[in-house]
């Protein structure tokens, strides 16, 4: 995880870098710093905390440095562990984990070495010092030929005092040129511009930015040709327009987001590719993290329910290093809002070396799961800035329900049709709005459960995920049926238990475990389009969902449970779109 940004031109490069870092932020707001060359001298700042503490280095002269926000793998979120790091001449940024930091730091503690933070990030500069012998480049090259892991770097040398070099292994890197400087970013909307080419590094490869060249490297120091990335540039300024926080504002966009999903993978240019692969698959194996493995589960109930195709959807964390049976004929879809995961990525390409057809569902139309995919299927979802998903979950849905209903209507089969969705959740999110009367009975809960059956049980389990993103509250997503094997024992008088229950041939056995919950003193409060359960004396309050095909209904109940995390999470006076410890983007494993 955690952003870089690296810059060498005309201009002062202290504003380049802090507004690049703020375009980075959602890669993690633990620390953040710069360094940047005045003279020959090389000026750094750090501090702890988000990209706003850095201001005071706005000010510097250099135009030339690089800069970092960190999410803490090695080492606490602190001033020393933040980066850049120094050693002799030469200051680094890193993004993501070197594996062998611990046997490196006890060469380099052998040649009478110390360190001044504990990251694994400060053992890379001084492996570089230590291979350096005049030869900037060579001396990275060496580095990165010792540094197990994942790294993406920003370095400089005082000896070269008007370049930056960079390398990328396993974490995202681009680099870009024009508007009078060379920029290189962990991502491309903090370099792009009118008139920035842009270019994204390949796993092993170096580049120099110095001068008005970027010059690209091979791991022996060859010239290697630069893989240009085409993109659209929109000024993109993300804006409240009014809500206190993003995620309030990407939720009131949720109606006008699943109106644009339902048919959006037909306007995907590998179309006709990626429907051979739908109408052959024999089996379809989903692989992604957090909100979109959710979103994954949703899916593969669809998909069997709808189409009879046998399809999994596994956590891409456990799928990478379960050594994973692949037959032929299987369509893989990799469902990532950034398309850069590392083990989405991981899972993706690894159901793809084993044969697989590989769909990548992001809403990021350049990430590494791109250039990774045999088709694109794009959400537009537009973008998303508050680190807990919210309309990218409801886009995913969309998009993979639209193509499940694809697929059953052309196996001659019946699906229900998703034109009235997004009316659905235009209501679903009016309703919403009486949860915030339910926060009083949320915010000193011991712990919290959603527990639903069928596609009401993945409801349940994005609901418990949102809640403990944002209000740190411990909470459960649990199969209702499940509750009386262990979590019962978990309930007391007042236990909040939030029952989904959207599915009308499970609704009674749902309840089953919503009146044992009750009977032992848990406060009910149940999310529904069934008015019967609404109405049921064992419900504390209640939501009445509009109705919509079951098939489809986590797109519009789990709204009432994003309103429900969003309201708790701001009466605990926290602030929902930045949640502690977490980031949006996790690029590391
Ligand atoms: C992080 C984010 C989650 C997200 C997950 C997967 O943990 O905080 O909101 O669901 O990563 O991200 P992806 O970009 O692959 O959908």
């Amino acid at each position: 995880m955690c952003g870089i940004v690296g810059y060498a031109g005309k201009d002062r490069a202290a504003p380049v870098l802090l507004d690049g870092l703020q375009k980075l932020e959602y890669r993690g707001y633990d620390s953040a710093g710069v360094a940047v060359f005045e003279g020959n001298s090389l000026r750094i700042v750090k501090k702890k905390g988000r990209v706003k503490e850095l201001e005071g280095a706005r000010s510097l002269c250099g135009r030339v440095g690089i800069g970092h926000t960190r999410w803490a793998t090695h080492g606490a979120p602190s001033e020393k562990n933040a980066h850049p790091h120094a050693y002799k001449q030469f200051a680094l940024v890193h993004n993501g984990i070197i594996e062998n930091a611990d046997a490196l730091r006890e060469e380099c503690l052998a040649r009478g070495e110390t360190f001044l933070s504990e990251t694994d990030s400060e053992v890379v500069v001084h492996l570089i010092a230590a291979c350096y012998a005049g030869d900037f480049g060579a001396a990275v090259r060496a580095a990165a030929k010792r540094l197990k892991g994942s790294y993406a770097l920003a370095v400089l040398c005082s000896d070269f005092p008007d370049t930056v070099l960079c390398a990328r292994q396993s974490s995202p890197l681009v680099v870009g040129k024009g508007r009078g400087g060379l920029f290189v970013a962990s991502d491309l909307p903090a370099i792009a511009g009118e008139g920035v080419e842009v270019f994204a590094l390949a796993d092993g490869e170096f580049a120099t930015l110095r001068g008005e060249e970027i010059s690209f490297f091979d791991g022996e120091g060859k010239p290697v040709p630069p893989h240009a990335v085409a993109y659209r540039f929109r000024e993109d300024v993300p804006e409240k327009r009014g809500y206190a926080h993003f995620m309030k504002k990407e939720m009131s966009e949720i109606p006008a987001v699943m109106a644009k999903n339902a048919a959006a993978f037909l306007e995907s240019p590998a179309f006709s590719s990626f429907r051979r692969a739908l109408l052959g698959a024999e089996r379809i194996q989903i692989v992604a993290c957090g909100t979109a493995y959710h979103a994954g589960l949703c899916a593969a109930h669809a998909f069997e329910k709808l189409c009879r195709v046998p399809c999994e959807a596994n956590i891409a964390s456990e799928y990478r290093y379960r050594d994973p049976i692949v037959p032929p004929n299987t369509l893989c879809l990799a469902v990532s809002q950034s398309g850069e995961t590392a083990d989405t990525l991981a899972a993706a390409q690894i159901a793809k070396e084993r044969g697989a057809y590989l769909a990548a569902v992001t809403n990021v139309a350049y990430s590494s799961l791109t250039r990774l995919a045999d088709a694109v299927l794009q959400t537009e979802a537009g973008r998303e800035v508050a680190v807990a998903a919210t309309k990218s979950f409801n886009a995913q849905l969309m998009l993979l329900y639209g193509v499940a209903a694809y697929l059953a209507r052309e196996k001659g089969r019946k699906a229900p049709p998703l034109g009235a969705m997004a009316k659905a959740a235009r209501l679903a999110l009016s309703a919403a709005e009486e949860v915030r009367g339910w926060t009083a009975h949320f915010l000193a809960a011991k712990s919290v459960f959603f527990v639903g059956r069928g596609a009401d049980y993945f409801t349940a389990l994005e609901g418990s995920l949102k809640l403990k993103e944002i209000t740190y509250l411990p909470s459960e997503g649990y199969p209702a049926g499940e509750l009386k094997h262990g979590a019962l024992a978990l309930i007391e008088e007042n236990t909040p238990v939030v029952a989904v229950v959207t599915q009308k041939g499970l609704a009674e056995k749902t309840m089953n475990a919503v009146h044992e919950a009750y009977a032992r003193g848990a406060k009910i409060f149940a999310v529904t389009d069934l008015p019967e359960v609404a109405a049921c004396k064992e419900a504390f309050a209640s939501v009445l969902l509009p109705p919509c095909p079951e098939e489809y209904s986590p797109a519009v109940a789990v709204i009432v449970l994003q309103a429900l995390a969003y309201y708790v999470s701001v009466a605990r006076g926290n602030d929902p779109d930045k949640p502690r410890n977490l980031a949006k983007s996790v690029t590391v494993e």
